[in-house]
């Protein structure tokens, strides 16, 4: 089944409540956290104590993207706070099997997540590990930029290796998801779709394009 994860990012931060309510109403299987440290990535974005507060509204699961350099600092933090799902990226850490085996200690699920610049090959020892692997498909720290070209090849790529290795991970994209990135991101092997700008700054409102999504999703690209 595929699913549609909406970026908190994009929404408005000054009705972020409301935004939640209707994201989760329109009938979004999850919500995604972006948190940045400005090291990892040039930008600064939100930390556990706004992830509590959108826990005490949400219904939905709550995954939690670590753009950050040290992200074994904030797995207990986040944890407390609500996330059920933690995403790490490959690119700090030199060996990442501790910290996915201590978030599953935790009861969450552990996620890895890997660059545009980064060879898909890094992931191939992992996927037996993980609940789901993070294929960028633009460089992160931002959202509303455009989906990379290359990434339909690096999906197919990895869906190949999760495929080979019958792993039971789910394959999620992000970044420049739209409604129509979306569809060959699912024809090249995508499973999850997190969207920001194309949720929250679609001009006929974020239930019309939640429900678009959805229909892509159910009815394949
Ligand atoms: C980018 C973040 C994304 C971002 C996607 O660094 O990881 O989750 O919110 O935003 P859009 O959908 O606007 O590209
Ligand atoms: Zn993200």
């Amino acid at each position: 089944m595929n699913s549609i994860a909406p970026s908190l990012l994009a929404a408005d931060f000054s009705r972020l409540g409301e935004q939640v309510a209707e994201a989760q109403l329109a009938g979004a299987h999850r919500l995604h956290f972006d948190v940045m440290d400005g090291h990892f990535v040039p930008n600064l974005s939100m930390g556990p104590m706004i992830l509590a507060a959108i826990r005490s509204l949400a219904r939905v699961p709550l995954e939690v993207h670590l753009m950050v350099e040290d992200p074994g600092k904030f797995i207990e933090p986040f944890v407390r706070a609500g996330a059920d799902s933690l995403i790490v990226h490959l690119e700090v850490l030199p060996d990442p099997l501790p910290i996915l085996q201590a978030i599953r200690k935790l009861g969450k699920k552990a996620c890895l997540a890997i660059n545009p610049e980064t060879a898909i090959d890094k992931m191939e020892p992992f996927l037996k590990d993980i609940d789901l692997a993070l294929c960028m498909t633009v460089h992160p720290g931002f959202g509303g930029q455009r989906y990379l070209p290359e990434s339909d090849e690096r999906i197919r790529q990895l869906r190949q290796l999760i495929d080979r290795q019958q792993a039971s991970c789910e394959l999620e994209v992000d970044g420049g998801i739209d409604h129509v990135t979306a569809k060959s991101a699912l024809t090249a092997g995508a499973n999850v779709l997190v969207a920001g700008t194309s949720i929250f700054r679609d001009p006929r409102g974020i239930a019309a394009a939640v429900h678009e999504f959805q229909e892509i999703c159910d009815h394949g690209a």
